[in-house]
């Protein structure tokens, strides 16, 4: 495996990130120091290094599931039935998998499930600014006066302020997707994720949600070949994406 990739996967970095520690020489390769970004390492054997401390092989797993409704994003629950349930018994006992963040019981969608406790932490702290899209059905349709709102930084209600967001109508094409039934819809995309706080900012301008999905997370879209309750593993470029999308600007 090249070493700048390796480094990143090791430790958790941006390819970029992992070039640059690497060509400041602060990483060595079983003792020696290695500057050369697309060197070959053997990732069962060589020893790596970042400022003399061992970075450890363990990797990390990352998938994503296609959260139906009626499941509860934990891994454990005395009544719902919860998304680590949808795993193979292979994939949850192979890993301390869990949900990174989570969705009300009634909304379907992108989850990400790993056991990469960083990542998670850093994909759902709001400093971070990693977005995630909803598509949300409606009782009725959003007005300008609706998008000025979501845009400044609504109150939302008494305990919460929401951070800017973007509030805009579906394309043609969603709408062709996502409403095959015909009413309203809108698309969101918050950099936060406070409790029930795409329902919170409807209902706000006196709108409600009616059926609520999250379409991408981090830069990664649910694939739409995933039918609710399944999953699939995330791909390098994903798994790439979602580490750019929290690293500092
Ligand atoms: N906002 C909500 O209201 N519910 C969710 O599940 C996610 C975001």
């Amino acid at each position: 495996m090249r070493l700048d990739k390796l480094v990143a996967e090791l430790t958790g970095m941006t390819r970029s990130q992992a070039r640059e520690v690497i060509v400041k020489g602060r990483v060595c390769v079983n003792g020696e120091i290695k500057k050369v970004i697309a060197e070959q390492v053997k990732e069962e054997s060589d020893v790596l290094t970042l400022d003399g401390k061992e970075l450890n092989f363990q990797k990390f797993a990352y998938f994503m599931l296609n959260k139906p409704a009626g499941t509860v994003s934990a891994t454990q629950d005395k009544e719902a039935k919860t998304v680590l349930s949808l795993l193979s018994a292979e994939d949850r006992k192979r890993r301390n998998l869990f949900p990174v963040g989570r969705l009300d019981k009634d909304t379907e969608g992108l989850l990400f499930l790993t056991d990469d406790g960083m990542l998670s932490h850093q994909l759902i702290s709001p400093r971070k600014h990693a977005d995630k899209l909803y598509f949300a059905r409606l009782i009725r349709e959003i007005t300008a006066e609706d998008i000025t709102l979501f845009a400044s930084g609504m109150k939302v209600d008494e305990e919460l302020t929401a951070m800017p967001a973007t509030l805009r109508t579906l394309t043609e094409e969603e709408t062709v997707a996502f409403l095959p039934e015909g009413g309203f819809a809108a698309a969101v995309t918050l950099q936060e994720g406070k409790f029930h706080q795409v329902k919170r900012m409807f209902a706000a301008t006196g709108n409600e949600v009616l059926y609520l999905k999250r379409m991408a997370m981090g830069g990664v879209t649910l694939d739409d070949t995933l039918l609710p309750g399944e999953y699939r593993e995330l791909s390098e470029d994903e798994v790439e994406r979602l580490r750019e999308s929290v690293a500092e600007k």
